[in-house]
């Protein structure tokens, strides 16, 4: 098993979770679809690899695409389309499809600027190109279809143009029209680092994604967690000891894949590169030079980029969190908010909403009436990079 410590792993570098893909697994093939909205790095686009993996292995027919890349609408459906015709179902002669692609191919490609004549425009088609592009596809067969990030590509249409708003909705009805054909064999996996439910929430469009179910990722339990260290520890040919192992699952405590990774590797870096002694002092010495890293920048971005102007109560309410390792009160969250410029009544909803989107985007966790982090790991970054 590899220590990897940011991209997706596959095949023996993906450990444990057996229940979870069970599960899954379960859900997709009695015929649900299945959203994993989880923060970055908690590992779901690892997990959609492996259900895609056990798809194939079951004869399915799949389709993976990153929608991070994608830089508008029209650039989606290129996508799409480029890896339909890759599945076995594609059929190049029947007349559906033949008329589908050559409206498709007069179009001027996402990627060309410029006035290039006897081309369509997308604007002008793009009705006809959804429209199209929902016949043809072939629900008899069984697909699984994962799109990682979907609400990336969200805002992206979002923020397009004045109408984004409106082609935003359009779009995950669209979606919503291909996933409730009946007795369709078309599975979907979506991911969403970014929340999804807050995003369809704030734009009142809820309704899009009823029909499907979400799956929150677990953290690994302490004992999956030490086995995983363990593992990591025989494969790279790092003496770590059961003791070790413990010591660093008692201080993550909340210990994600990832959290484990990044904390072997500072160990591996500390024996191999500065020569510090592999005993029971070396976790906390790992501990305290990973929490002033950058390991969780996406975590302060992500609040830059997803709350808009409450991001400044946001950093407000966690900066007085991570100072408490027991957890805040909702009052004293509201008098942190009230300290920064709001009236008392705007402070109590704001403070009601936010936390709502803390809990959901993975920041919080509500314990007998107190806030608090939901990982240690993280709080103390936080400390370190906003308190001291
Ligand atoms: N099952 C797993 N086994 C081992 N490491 C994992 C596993 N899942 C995630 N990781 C760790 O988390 C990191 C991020 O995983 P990824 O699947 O890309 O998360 P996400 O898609 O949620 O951002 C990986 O680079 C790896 O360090
Ligand atoms: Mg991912």
């Amino acid at each position: 098993m590899n220590n990897i410590t940011g991209p997706p792993v596959e095949g023996d570098n993906f450990y444990g979770r057996e229940p979870e893909i069970d599960y899954a697994w379960g859900r997709i093939s009695t015929g649900n679809n299945l959203i994993l909205p989880s923060p970055r790095r908690v590992g779901k686009t690892s997990f959609a690899l492996k259900l895609l993996d056990i798809a194939k292995r079951e004869g399915w027919d799949t389709i993976s695409i990153n929608l991070e890349r994608i830089t508008s609408e029209q650039a989606f459906i290129e996508r799409f389309v480029e890896e339909l015709r890759k599945l076995s179902w594609w059929d190049q002669a029947s007349t559906q499809i033949i008329n589908f692609l050559s409206l498709f191919k007069q179009l001027k490609p996402s990627f060309k600027y410029g006035d290039v004549e006897m081309e369509l425009s997308w604007e002008e088609n793009k009705i006809d190109i959804y429209k199209q592009l929902a016949d043809i596809l072939d629900h008899r067969k069984p697909t699984l279809i994962f799109f990682d990030e979907l609400t990336v590509l969200l805002n992206v249409i979002l923020n397009a143009d004045e109408n984004g708003k409106r082609n935003v909705s359009a779009f995950l009805h669209w979606l919503r029209s291909l996933r409730i054909v009946g007795r369709s064999r078309i599975k979907w996996i979506y991911c969403s680092s970014v929340g999804i439910e807050n995003f369809t929430h704030q734009h009142g469009i809820s309704d899009t994604m009823n029909d499907i179910s979400d799956y929150r990722l677990k953290s690994f339990s302490h004992n999956e967690s030490i086995g995983m260290l363990l593992n990591l520890g025989r494969s790279n040919n790092l003496d770590v000891t059961k003791e070790i192992a413990k010591d660093v699952v008692g201080l993550l405590d909340y210990c994600l894949p990832f959290f484990l990774q990044i904390m072997f590797d500072k160990l591996n870096y500390l024996v191999n590169i500065e020569n510090v002694p592999i005993d029971r002092k070396i976790s906390q010495y790992a501990y305290a030079q990973i929490i002033t890293e950058n390991h969780f920048n996406t975590w302060i971005e992500r609040i830059e980029n997803q709350y808009g102007y409450q991001k400044k109560y946001v950093f407000a309410l966690l900066k007085l969190t991570c100072q408490d390792k027991s957890g805040v009160s909702r009052a004293n969250l509201i008098n942190a908010t009230t300290a920064s410029g709001l009236d008392i009544d705007d402070a109590e909803e704001i403070v009601r909403k936010l936390i709502y989107m803390l809990k959901n985007d993975g920041y919080l966790v509500e314990d007998n009436g107190l806030y608090r982090f939901r990982s240690p790991l993280l709080r103390d970054f936080w400390f370190e990079r906003f308190v001291r």
